[in-house]
């Protein structure tokens, strides 16, 4: 208690507020509350595509897998045919799934394919250039989701994306801005006139009508994944690759498969989490930060109490340590999950924090960073009226991927190679850096943060959450979960408390821009920890099962995000 009553003398009355009263802290509002079904999404077109889905009797797999192509149209800054993302699926019956359809390395691939003659890294050429494209998965991914869980026919999950994209959309006030930003890159990076382009400004409420998409999603429609990997859409990827001098071929196309994987499963505080295993890293690091956690009473300390702060930034100082080291496609790299979960070593890991004092990052890691983010991926939530649940995060990597358009498909393609290590220690656009467990290898996938999650209680589902936000998002499911379990927030609430982050190097925690309170800053710098205030941190879409079953959304407010229940 004195720890309590320190941290609010500290810290203010913001934080203090928080510290003191949580033990009897009340969720203080509620997000959207529904009685049998509910989608939260990065748009509000495609929460009421897979709302649709559910009142008609499909399941949450169904709406997920129509949820994911409607995104592909509403959502083009990272809903994506082009990419690719995983899923982790809860059935009412309490049986676990993991599906993988993250993107390859094409077979032309090689280690240091991005380095020049001197082995320096050529700026941009994983970000910004045909080079930078794995092969994508999503379309994989949902036929493989629909071999195994659907219930819908095929054609009734594609149809409405197909709608949006032929009709047309109203854009948003944010997407507008964001596709007249982006004018002068498609004008740069594409041969063609892609539908983005226009002479005059984007507004919001304009009507933006995608006919190349519709086609292409018409022909996945009709033919399945062959509709994609395929005839007429993997002809005009090949062509769009020669063109560009792309390495993606008609057989790389072809031997794409998504993979059903073992999920991650961990136990903290009385909660089950499943998450996302390999290629991921989100899942084991999601795992080793519970762990360190539970070694220190962190419900008592508060949320944002300095304790609070520093202890959880501490842990995951070390987690991502670890994941450059020891993370990659374990396809490919054999990662020692065993002894990166073991409860052992996490306690040693966690021993090592010292509660009044800043460890230097070089004494966990000695390599180097410069962090620059731009970030776009995009993560849905799914319940059904049985208790289906899907946690799903996808994407193009960056935003609108490598803004290079397939030429007459009408999709963007990913710039998701940037997430191997293209050389050891250089950071990604992330600022996250790698070695051998994450090299670039033919038929490799790369290393993801991304941390689709579902948290179970007394063998019921609890929540189904996740986010985007590159190497943000393992800490902004972390900090969401831990602020409905320790700190008894509600969904919504939990969603849109502000956010912090540490990832090791560099070695300083990033605030969300008036995110803490001066003086808990000012205490935590005494501490030594250096403090950077920065822009949004993740967007996270979550759902919550409430005591009388009910559910409760949590749309994030950092976006347009929305939450449709029936
Ligand atoms: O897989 C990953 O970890 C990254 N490609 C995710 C990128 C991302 O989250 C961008 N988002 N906002």
């Amino acid at each position: 208690m004195n720890k309590v009553i320190c941290t609010l003398l500290l810290s203010g009355l913001l934080a203090g507020f928080y510290s003191c009263n949580n033990s009897v802290h009340k969720p203080e509002y509620r997000g959207l509350i529904a009685d049998n079904g509910m989608v939260v999404s990065a748009h509000p077109e495609a929460s009421e595509v897979g709302k649709r889905i559910l009142e008609n009797g499909g399941t949450a797999m169904d709406a997920a897998c129509a949820v994911e192509f409607a995104l592909s149209v509403v959502y083009p800054a990272a809903g994506n045919i082009g990419g690719g993302g995983f899923w982790i699926v809860r059935t009412a019956d309490g049986d676990l799934a993991a599906l993988d359809f993250r993107e390859k390395a094409p077979d032309a691939a090689y280690r240091n394919m991005y380095l020049d003659d001197d082995e320096e890294v050529i700026r941009g050429s994983s970000t910004s250039t045909i080079l930078a494209s794995g092969i994508p998965g999503t379309v994989a991914g949902m036929a493989k989701g629909m071999e195994k869980f659907g219930t819908l026919p095929w054609a009734d999950l594609l149809n409405p994306a197909i709608e949006l994209a032929e009709k047309g959309f109203p854009l948003t006030a944010s997407q507008a801005r964001s596709l007249n930003g982006l004018k002068r890159s498609l004008i740069t990076r594409n041969t063609w006139r892609t539908s983005f382009i226009r002479e005059t400004l984007w507004q919001a409420n304009d009507t933006l009508r995608q006919p190349e998409l519709a086609e292409t999603l018409k022909r996945i429609r009709d033919n399945g994944r062959d509709g994609f990997y395929k005839g007429e859409t993997a002809r005009l990827i090949v062509e769009q690759m020669e063109e560009l001098d792309g390495l993606i071929t008609i057989e790389d196309l072809a031997a794409y498969e998504a993979q059903w994987r073992e999920p991650v499963v961990g136990n903290y505080n009385g909660y089950e989490f499943v998450s996302m295993p390999p290629p991921s890293s989100g899942g084991i690091a999601l795992g080793q930060l519970f762990n360190i956690v539970a070694e220190y009473p962190l419900a008592e300390y508060g949320f944002h109490s300095i304790e609070a702060i520093h202890l959880m930034a501490e842990a995951e100082r070390r987690v991502y340590a670890d994941r450059a080291e020891w993370l990659g496609d374990d396809d490919y790299f054999d990662v020692p999950r065993k002894e990166l979960l073991s409860p052992k070593y996490l306690k040693d890991r966690a021993g090592e924090i010292d509660m009044n004092k800043a460890t230097n990052s070089e004494e966990v890691s000695a390599m180097q960073m410069i962090p620059e983010e731009s970030e776009e991926t995009t993560h849905y939530s799914i319940v059904d009226q049985w208790g289906n649940a899907v946690a799903a995060t996808t994407t193009l990597n960056g935003g609108y991927g490598n803004r290079i358009m397939v030429k007459g498909a009408g999709f963007l393609l990913n710039n998701e190679m940037d997430d191997f290590s293209i050389k050891p220690g250089f950071p990604n656009v992330y600022g996250l850096i790698g070695g051998d467990a994450n090299a670039i290898q033919a038929g490799k996938r790369m290393l993801s943060s991304m941390t689709p999650t579902i948290v179970n209680k007394d063998n019921e589902l609890f929540m189904v959450v996740g986010s985007p936000g590159g190497s943000t998002i393992i800490t902004s499911v972390f900090q969401t979960i831990l602020n409905v379990v320790d700190f008894n927030m509600g969904m919504q609430e939990a969603v849109d408390a502000s956010r912090f982050h540490h990832q090791c190097f560099p070695d300083q925690i990033s605030v969300e821009t008036d995110g803490l309170d001066s003086l808990t800053i000012v205490n935590l710098e005494a501490m030594g920890h250096k403090i950077k205030p920065r822009g949004k941190i993740g967007r996270v879409d979550a759902i919550l099962v409430l005591d009388d079953g009910k559910l409760e959304a949590g749309a994030d407010k950092r976006g347009d995000d929305a939450a449709k229940g029936h």
